[in-house]
Parts: C-alpha cells; sequence; structure tokens
C-alpha cells in the first residue's frame, strides 16, 4: 500500500494554517511537478510541524490524469429550499499546516507559499485554532463520533488496487457562525440543534433528538452501514467573526454531497439540519490529498 500522507492523521496539534493557491496563468505544466516536490524541502516540514498537500481536481487531471481517482470533480454548488446553502470557492491547490504552536506554523506557511510562488498564487489563507478540549466555538465537542485513529485510515484512504490508493478526497469549507444568536438559546435548546449534550457530548436519547438535529442529519447508513467520514475541522476567530474551517476526509467522494444534501434539505425527507441556521457556509471546494508515494513520484 502507497504510504498516506502522516498529518491527515497527526493528533495533537493546537496551531493550523489553511492555504488555497491557484496555478499562475500560463505556468509551463513541467514546472509544477519539481515545484510541488520543494515542499519536502526539509526547512519547509521540521520542527514538529505537518503538511498536508492536496490537489484540486483541474491540477490532479493535469499532473497525472492515470492516478487520478473516479469522482474528482470540482465542488458543486449546494443549493438549499430555505435560501441557505454552499457556494464554491473552488481553488487549484489547498494546503494545511498544522502544529504546536502559531510561530512554527506561520513560518511554515510563509515558507512554503514561497517556495511554490514560481507556480502558484496564493488565493485564501486562513488560520486556526484547537478551542478548549476540541470543541466548536458554539462551545460543542467536534469530533466525538469521529473514527478513531487506528480505524481511520480505514474511512479516509482509498484502498488498495483502486486509482489513487493511499491517497483522500478532501472537503474543505469556510463557515462563519452567528455566536450571537446560538448564544441566546437555551441550553437545552442548543442542545437540540446539535443532538448531543454540550458539556460532556452524550447523544441526546430519540425523545429529546429532534429530526432536525445536526446528528441525526450528517448520520447517513446504507445497506445497515454507516457512512463514516474523518473530520479535521478547526475553528478559527477574532472578536468580530468566529467560524469553522470545516474539513473532512473519505475514502469515498460521495459521501460529502449526501451530507450536505440532507444538512440542506435536498434529500427526500425535505428536513434542513437546525445548525445551518447559525452557521453561513461563504465557500466549498474539493481536493485529492494523494498518497506520499504519489507526491513523491510528481515530485521527480
Ligand atoms: C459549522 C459547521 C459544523 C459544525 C459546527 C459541526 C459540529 C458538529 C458537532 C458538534 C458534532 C457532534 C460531535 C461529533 O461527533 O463530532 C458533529 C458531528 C458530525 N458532523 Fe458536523 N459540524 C459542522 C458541519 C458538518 C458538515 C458540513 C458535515 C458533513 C459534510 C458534518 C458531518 C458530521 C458528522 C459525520 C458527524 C458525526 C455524526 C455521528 O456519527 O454521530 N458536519 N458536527
Amino acid at each position: 500500500m502507497p504510504v498516506a500522507q502522516p498529518g491527515i492523521f497527526a493528533q495533537g496539534t493546537r496551531s493550523h494554517h489553511y492555504l488555497q493557491l491557484d496555478l499562475r496563468p500560463g505556468v509551463d505544466p513541467g514546472l509544477i511537478g519539481p515545484t510541488l516536490g520543494r515542499l519536502h524541502q526539509p526547512d519547509v516540514t521540521s520542527g514538529g510541524l505537518n503538511l498536508v498537500i492536496a490537489l484540486g481536481p483541474a491540477l490532479a487531471h493535469l499532473l497525472g490524469p492515470g492516478g487520478t481517482p473516479d469522482g474528482l470533480v470540482p465542488f458543486a454548488p449546494v443549493g438549499s429550499p430555505a435560501g441557505r446553502g454552499v457556494p464554491a470557492d473552488q481553488h487549484d491547490l489547498w494546503l494545511w499546516l498544522h502544529g504546536t504552536g502559531p510561530d512554527t506554523v506561520l513560518d511554515a506557511a510563509r515558507l512554503a507559499t514561497g517556495a511554490l510562488a514560481p507556480a502558484f498564487e496564493l488565493a485564501t489563507e486562513q488560520p486556526a485554532f484547537s478551542y478548549r478540549d476540541g470543541r466548536d466555538m458554539t462551545g460543542f465537542v467536534d469530533g466525538t463520533e469521529n473514527p478513531p485513529v487506528d480505524e481511520a485510515p480505514d474511512v479516509a484512504l482509498v484502498p488498495e488496487g483502486r486509482p489513487g490508493a493511499g491517497g483522500s478526497f478532501v472537503l474543505v469549507i469556510h463557515f462563519v457562525h452567528d455566536l450571537a444568536a446560538f448564544g441566546v438559546l437555551p441550553l437545552e435548546d442548543q442542545e437540540a440543534v446539535i443532538g448531543r449534550t454540550r458539556v460532556d457530548s452524550v447523544e441526546l436519547d430519540d425523545a429529546r433528538k429532534p429530526p432536525t438535529a445536526h446528528i441525526a442529519r450528517v448520520v447517513v447508513e446504507e445497506n445497515g452501514e454507516e457512512l463514516e467520514i474523518y473530520r479535521r475541522s478547526t475553528p478559527y476567530g477574532t472578536v468580530g467573526v468566529q467560524g469553522l474551517e470545516f474539513v473532512a476526509f473519505s475514502a469515498d467522494p460521495g459521501r460529502f454531497p449526501t451530507m450536505l444534501a440532507r444538512m440542506y434539505g435536498l434529500s427526500d425527507d425535505g428536513i434542513i439540519d437546525r445548525l445551518t441556521e447559525f452557521t453561513t457556509a461563504e465557500g466549498a471546494a474539493s481536493y485529492f490529498a494523494p498518497s506520499l508515494t504519489a507526491l513523491r513520484a510528481l515530485a521527480s
């Protein structure tokens, strides 16, 4: 099995930085692989830092149509009967740097952007952080039902023998919260929005968990099996604006649109996730994080 990018699974890092970049117009395609290869220089990846590299669909097809997995397509905007949807903000390259402090992570983000400059220009960046004990800024623990580390590769990685084996499909959504509106809800209502208790993240029983609860919308079963994804989202914020950089990995790109359709009222039952009343998706993109083995081959 090709070696996966270890940063997808690395735990315990409290500082994060997300970058999206676009290919510069007219760049010689022969320059792209070697430019990406510069990201593996030790000065970029040393110091207890993790770097995850993911390619947008256009770039992945340009670089290696043979190794590009089926189903890698640009993010398709999600409409919503209630007017709240998920607009697309697709770019060519996504980098996730995470480490033990904002200084190391920012240094690495600047180095990486500089190393890529001959072929890529920066489109968006978002510093982010672990909030308290792994909570979203709504105050709820985010990640309780994530697969544990020893099971996460099975959920996140394309299995051996398929195009893109050892790589992972990535969904990135920039959410902006309305914490003022969420904060005035009584605790019981907040818990009904998520479907779990706030302090200790215990799932509400069926009598208390409404069908509009977030976890009631995103738990999807197919042939008796739960369709899982591996979430690595982190909050960001200033006094003026707070939100969540939603990041999820999956072996199967079809799980993301299924969950989003159920959140935004587009599935057969038409139910809308109540969480979408308190957070706005400002832009989303789809990427593929190739295995380390595939990235090294690209670089040479
Ligand atoms: C601002 C946006 C979001 C926030 C604040 C949020 C927050 C949460 C929280 C607090 C939980 C419960 C604890 C846990 O199991 O992690 C949860 C669960 C989950 N969320 Fe989200 N989420 C957001 C967006 C999304 C999106 C866009 C998706 C899918 C595309 C998603 C998929 C899931 C899944 C699969 C679970 C686990 C459900 C379970 O197995 O019980 N979430 N989320």
